[in-house]
This record gives structure tokens, C-alpha cells and sequence, in this order.
């Protein structure tokens, strides 16, 4: 298994290209299974993660090709009706797949996902909206099997008990061939749920957004159309984090800095400094990082679940407490062991971390445990002292293209190691 081995501490100085986002490239990939034609998806990150979706698709029968951060549609049937357990569990975001299918053919059968490192992660919301839509459903031997009862699926006037961006796509792309008018309501609206809003309404689709609230006209039929994916927020936002921590200077490109709104506040509040290059690129830097009181992470537009870990490692060597509250998944704590390692100084009180000052970090034999929990590490190794080994890097690989190269571009001493 690879890692990657990193000399600290350094300070992050230099300019970052953001790649497309991968939480938006999955489910406009996943997507065009809705519609008919060719596509070309562009700037999709050439990672572990979009490269398998290319796999599954290719295995359900799809023609479609992926090539130098372009996502190419040939044709978009799916002649096997069945996503098998051996994908399913390597990637959560499958599940995703149902609603689209199971509006476009009358049968399919999907693997249970399963839980995974940061939480249980249900799709009992999934479900319940699918079966209102008029689809039978059976799990039975680890799979979910599912049937459309009708020629079309229902349109369904829906209020999520919970706020979830998979049942929001899911149920979201299963409506725009529906019969009638559906009404879904407190619906995630991250950046990536309005990113393929943006995707599915070029290929036809009638979908208007007010706050929570998505009003879904059905249409007979979808046909694909070219798109670019929006930029990755959330790399963005680790990239930040180890400026911050590592008291730099970075220019990132590609940034739209709207999606990140409300965790550039908090950032200022902690000292970060931003200067506007140009309509995408933007230059920060910290020279005095102060603590964070408190916060808690939130759906959009919120605080990111997936910037805590790395929220976390920013503030290890800062002066007084902060304490930060997980409120998405029960389990997003993975990394605190890990981060214990260098020694730093952390307190778990059920769903809230309380991070103390750690005046000395020092490099640590260390484990990659889920995407985001990765980066942490990574930016912990950059303000130690000594040499950092991260094992099993392949969940880095899995949402951060080329990190090690950017990482290097910017003055950090990394090697990935086979
Ligand atoms: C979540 C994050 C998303 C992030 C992704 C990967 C939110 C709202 N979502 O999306 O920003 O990019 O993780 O880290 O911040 N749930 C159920 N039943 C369901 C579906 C979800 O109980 O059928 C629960 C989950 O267990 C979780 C919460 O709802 O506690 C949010 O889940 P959801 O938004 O669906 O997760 P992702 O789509 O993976």
C-alpha cells in the first residue's frame, strides 16, 4: 500500500490549480444514466473515486470514457441491471444511483451499502420517498431490490425528516421523469446538489429551487448536454487550512469563493487574510492564528462536516481552547487518535472536541482513515517537527488530485512512497 512520508515542520507558500469537485462530478455522473445522447462532463478530478464510477457505469453497461479530466457520454443505457456488492461497498456514493435507474427502467437491484468509517449512514430516506414514488421495494441477501409499479414513477409531495444531500440527489433526478408535479422539501442545497440542478435542467429537466424547497415538473425524456463541474470546495477549503496552520502564503485558482462563504468567516475570525487576484483566484495568509471559541458543523450553508478534521489539525498549536461540535455524523472522530500522535492535545466530550494548546507536535507514524480525516494528518505533519509517515493514502487519492504534487509545488517535502 503507498504513503507518503513528509519532513516538518514547512510553511505553505506557493499557487494551487483547484480541481473540479468530486462530491459534484459523482452525481452528474451518475446522472446521465437519466438521459439519452452524448456528453462531455469537463473538469471532473481524475480520482481513485471517479475513476471506479467510470468502472461501474462501464459494468452496467454504459458507453462512457474518461480521459485528462473530461467525462465523455457515448450512450447511456444500461443493459445489466444490477450494481454489485464488490462496487457498491467500495463507494457509498452508488447508492445514488437508484432513483435515476429505477425512474429510466423498471428493474434494478443495488448492494446495501453499508455503514463505514464516520458513521452508520443510512439510506432509509432514500426509500421511503422512492416507495411514494410508486417503486416496490425488497431488501433481501444484502441487496436492495426495487421494481416501478407503473409505466412512470409518481410525482410526490415529500418533506425530508432529515436534512441529506444523497437522498436529496437521489430522489431529485428519480423526479425529473415523473409523472406530474413533485414538491420536495427541506432539501439539502449544498453548492454540488444545485451544481447538478444546474446539469439536469441543460439536459431538459424543469427544476426550480425556492430556500429547501425543489419543484419538479416531470418531462418524458432527458438529453444529455455538455457541462463543467463547479470547483472543489472542500480541497479548497484543506488547502486554506494548511496555509492557516502553517502561517503562508498560497494563491489558489479555480475558486469559487460563494461555496465558501460562511467557513472564510470563521477563517477571518481566526486571522486568515484574503486578497481578491482575480474573478477566480484568490491569495491568503495567516501570520497570527487565533483560537475559534466555538462551532459547530452544519448543511450548507453552514459549516462543512467535511472541513472539521482539518479545522481540527489547523488549531493544534494555537494558544487557547476551541472546541468543535460534529452535528452530521455520529462517528467523524476517526482522526483524533491519529492526531494524538504527534502529540497534540485533544478531548473528546461526546460529539464535541475540545482542542488544547500543544506547544510542540512532533512527526508520527500515522494511518489515512477517511478522505477528509487524511488531510488532517497531512497538515499535522506539515507544523511537526521530524519526519511524518501517512499509511494508506489511497483515501487521500480517493478526493485530493495530485495532492502530493501540490503539496510539493508549495515547499512541503513529501515523497509518496509504494
Ligand atoms: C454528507 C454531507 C456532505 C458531505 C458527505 C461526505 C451534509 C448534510 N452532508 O453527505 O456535505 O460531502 O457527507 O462527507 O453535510 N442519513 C440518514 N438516512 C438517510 C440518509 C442520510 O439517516 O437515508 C443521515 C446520515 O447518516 C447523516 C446525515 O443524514 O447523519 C447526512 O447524510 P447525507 O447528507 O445523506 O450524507 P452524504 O450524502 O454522504
Amino acid at each position: 500500500m503507498q504513503k507518503v512520508i513528509i519532513e516538518g515542520p514547512t510553511s505553505l507558500k506557493g499557487e494551487i490549480n483547484i480541481s473540479g469537485s468530486k462530491n459534484a462530478s459523482l452525481p452528474i455522473m451518475i446522472s446521465t444514466v437519466l438521459a439519452k445522447g452524448s456528453c462531455l462532463i469537463g473538469n471532473v478530478p481524475n480520482l481513485r473515486d471517479t475513476r471506479f464510477l467510470v468502472s461501474i457505469l462501464q459494468d452496467l453497461g454504459c458507453k462512457v470514457d474518461f480521459q485528462k479530466n473530461v467525462f465523455a457520454v457515448h450512450s447511456s443505457s444500461i443493459s445489466k441491471k444490477s450494481a454489485d456488492y464488490e462496487y457498491v461497498r467500495q463507494m457509498r456514493a452508488s447508492i445514488v444511483l437508484l432513483g435515476p435507474v429505477i425512474a429510466r427502467y423498471k428493474k434494478f437491484k443495488i448492494a446495501l451499502p453499508g455503514g463505514c468509517s464516520i458513521g452508520t449512514r443510512g439510506i432509509d430516506l432514500h426509500l421511503e420517498a422512492l416507495k411514494k414514488m410508486g417503486v416496490k421495494l425488497s431488501i433481501r441477501n444484502g441487496y436492495v431490490h426495487a421494481e416501478r409499479r407503473n409505466e412512470k414513477l409518481s410525482a410526490i409531495k415529500h418533506s425530508f425528516s432529515k436534512i441529506s444531500v444523497g437522498a436529496t440527489q437521489n430522489i431529485l433526478m428519480a423526479s425529473t421523469l415523473a409523472k406530474g408535479k413533485s414538491v420536495l422539501k427541506n432539501c439539502a442545497i449544498e453548492p454540488e446538489v444545485i451544481d447538478l440542478i444546474k446539469f439536469l435542467t441543460e439536459c431538459g429537466a424543469k427544476i426550480k429551487v425556492k430556500d429547501r424547497t425543489l419543484t419538479i415538473q416531470g418531462v418524458d425524456e432527458l438529453n444529455l448536454h455538455n457541462h463543467e463541474v463547479i470547483p472543489d470546495r472542500v480541497e479548497a477549503g484543506s488547502y486554506i487550512l494548511a496555509t492557516m496552520a502553517s502561517k503562508g502564503k498560497i494563491t489558489l485558482n479555480n475558486i469559487n469563493i460563494d461555496d465558501l462563504a460562511f467557513p472564510l468567516e470563521v477563517y477571518q475570525s481566526m486571522g486568515l487574510k484574503i486578497k481578491q487576484l482575480n474573478p477566480s483566484s484568490y491569495e491568503f495568509s495567516c501570520s497570527n492564528l487565533k483560537s475559534l471559541k466555538k462551532i459547530k458543523t452544519k448543511e450548507f450553508p453552514g459549516y462543512p462536516t467535511d472541513l472539521q478534521a482539518q479545522l481540527i489539525a489547523s488549531l493544534l498549536k494555537v494558544g487557547q481552547k476551541s472546541k468543535i461540535t460534529e452535528n452530521i455524523f455520529e462517528n467523524r472522530f476517526i482522526h483524533i487518535p491519529e492526531l494524538r500522535r504527534f502529540g497534540a492535545q485533544l478531548d473528546i466530550d461526546g460529539n464535541t472536541v475540545v482542542v488544547n494548546k500543544t506547544n510542540d507536535l512532533f512527526g508520527a507514524e500515522v494511518m489515512a482513515t477517511d478522505i477528509r480525516a487524511s488531510f488532517s494528518l497531512i497538515i499535522a505533519a506539515i507544523i511537526s517537527k521530524g519526519t511524518t509517515t501517512i499509511n494508506r493514502i489511497y483515501h487521500l487519492d480517493r478526493g485530493y488530485e495530485d495532492f502530493d504534487l501540490k503539496l510539493k509545488k508549495c515547499g512541503v517535502n513529501i515523497k509518496r512512497k509504494k
